[in-house]
């Protein structure tokens, strides 16, 4: 793993940016996308330059179950509001949160119909990448999962109360993620900075899912000061 220490998140999304940058470049056409905060100020990068992304494809890594598109706190949402919206995509591909578990292997077709060229990955407190919680399997394909207490926690604050998170969501598993050929892993602050240690120079182990990043041939780890503080 490479890891590129920068002084704070505008200049991660800036790092990301000029590695899709390179990446269109050298022809990538399939984007692996990821919501939450931390690629918020990659997709502004993306959005106010002047980089082409309509005959390219992007494929998120997950949504919420039971949420309509619609839904201000859906993927579907995010992903239309932050970047969607501006940068339009030959085809973008998000889990249908509304769909029955015939969801998942829709889910897996459209990846293997699109190999990911460059994967975007956050990481959860808890070392989640996608919603893979601890303990699921380094073999998984799409897959439906239960939200852990501390991931329900941690995305509270984008809901009314925590009653209104949902318990259950349908995220690509760690084998799909690995699939891609360039993994961008982002992280932002001292919440992170357990998980970033255990993931880069911790071992390889189910119950730190994005440990399993080091068997990966080109992953990138761009990480803030905070982020980086126990490396
Ligand atoms: C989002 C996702 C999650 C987030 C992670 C970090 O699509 O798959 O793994 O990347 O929970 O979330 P933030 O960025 O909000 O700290």
């Amino acid at each position: 793993m490479k890891v590129i220490k920068v002084k704070d998140k505008v200049e991660g999304g800036q790092k990301a940016f000029d590695i899709i940058k390179e990446g269109l470049e050298q022809g990538a056409k399939v984007f692996g996308l990821a919501t939450g905060s931390t690629p918020e100020t990659l997709y502004e990068a993306l959005t106010e330059s002047d980089l082409d992304f309509s005959d390219k494809i992007a494929i998120n890594l997950d949504e919420y179950i039971g949420l309509e598109q619609s839904h201000p706190q859906s993927y579907h949402y995010f992903m239309n509001d932050k970047l969607f919206n501006q940068k339009p995509f030959k085809e973008t591909h998000i889990p249908n949160g509304m769909a029955g578990e015939e969801e998942l292997a829709r889910y897996d077709q459209v990846l293997e119909d699109n190999p990911i060229d460059i994967q975007i990955l956050g990481i959860g407190t808890n070392a989640h990448i996608g919603f893979n919680e601890p303990g699921t399997s380094f073999d998984s394909k799409t897959q439906k999962v239960f939200l852990t207490q501390e991931t329900i926690e941690s995305n509270k604050r984008f809901f009314d109360s925590e009653d209104d998170v949902p318990k259950h969501a349908y995220s690509m598993g760690i084998d799909s993620i690995m699939g891609a050929k360039k993994i961008i892993l982002l992280a932002y602050g001292e919440n992170k900075a357990e998980a970033v240690a255990n993931t880069v120079n911790g071992p390889v182990t189910e119950e730190v899912p994005a440990s399993v990043l080091q068997n990966h041939p080109d992953v990138i780890v761009i990480v803030d000061e905070a982020a980086a503080s126990n490396l």
